[in-house]
């Protein structure tokens, strides 16, 4: 019998525990591989106010997080610990852009599904890492906010993939680099390493993001460089903040449209 994969990423998407989700998760790919799935709709999409996350790290606002200099092994090990972080998170992101929009085409999902395998190899590489330092995930309080625009963008795929694909995630390509120069600066060449190959497959989420989203723009007729405006402009309440990787977001598909604008922001 055939497995629905809309109730086999929701039930991953919902796990809490960290070692089962990988373990469902490496099963969703393996299912994916065999062509076990059928892609009918489940009869309800749910809300997700909270995705599946272990009871730690406890989440704060951003401002009570501790900020420990990186020249200690305890601020070296917090910003391990907050990248295990966002990692974690970013698995959920790609599951539930899988879940909640069910009417996209085949290679939407491919893509998607693929991205949360990268996503949680990422996560444990991280842990792995901050093991080494002498800590694991949940030993330090994390940034509450990653799940917020998920949340918020959970009735539209062309409001999701300009926001959390072509915004978080490619702000992650503009502070990976400076981060690569901090660990290398205390010669951590593991963490050097770690962060290059994040670096690199971010490119292709971003990619990821931008492709769907120019899906939708075109079959909605609308204008792509104007719409991710009128976005960012109505949705996102952070600042779009530069310095900005130029590089890697053309790499990440943005166009030379969007390039200029962004280099008008400071
Ligand atoms: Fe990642
Ligand atoms: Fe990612």
């Amino acid at each position: 019998m055939q497995k629905n994969l809309f109730e086999s990423v929701y039930r991953c998407l919902m796990e809490k525990d960290l070692n089962t989700k990988i373990t469902l998760l490496s099963q969703l790919q393996e299912d994916w591989s065999n062509d076990e799935f059928d892609f009918n709709p489940t009869k309800t999409i749910e809300k997700v106010p909270d995705a599946g996350r272990p009871d730690k790290p406890t989440l704060v606002p951003p401002k009570d997080l501790a900020r420990r200099r990186l020249g200690s092994k305890e601020g070296h090990a917090s910003l391990m610990h907050s990248i295990a972080h966002i990692e974690f998170n970013a698995v959920n992101l790609a599951l539930d852009a899988i879940y909640r929009f069910q009417d996209m085409p085949y290679e939407y999902y491919r893509d998607w599904l693929g991205v949360a395998g990268e996503e949680a190899y990422h996560f444990q590489m991280v842990r792995e890492h901050l093991n080494s330092l002498g800590y694991e995930y949940g030993d330090m309080t994390a940034h509450d906010g990653l799940w917020m625009t998920t949340y918020e963008t959970d009735h539209d795929p062309l409001v999701r993939m300009a926001l959390v694909p072509r915004t978080l995630e490619a702000r992650g390509l503009d502070v990976t680099p400076p981060m690569i120069n901090k660990l290398r600066s205390i010669g951590d060449k593991r963490g050097v390493e770690i962060l290059k190959i994040l670096l690199h497959d971010e490119i292709g989420h971003v990619e990821v993001g931008t492709r769907w989203f120019r899906y939708l723009c075109k079959q909605r007729d609308l204008n792509p460089f104007e719409e991710f405006q009128n976005i960012i402009k109505n949705y996102f309440h952070g600042d779009l903040r530069g310095p900005f990787n130029f590089e890697a977001r053309k790499q990440a598909g943005f166009s030379d449209e969007e390039i200029d604008w962004l280099k008008t922001i400071k």
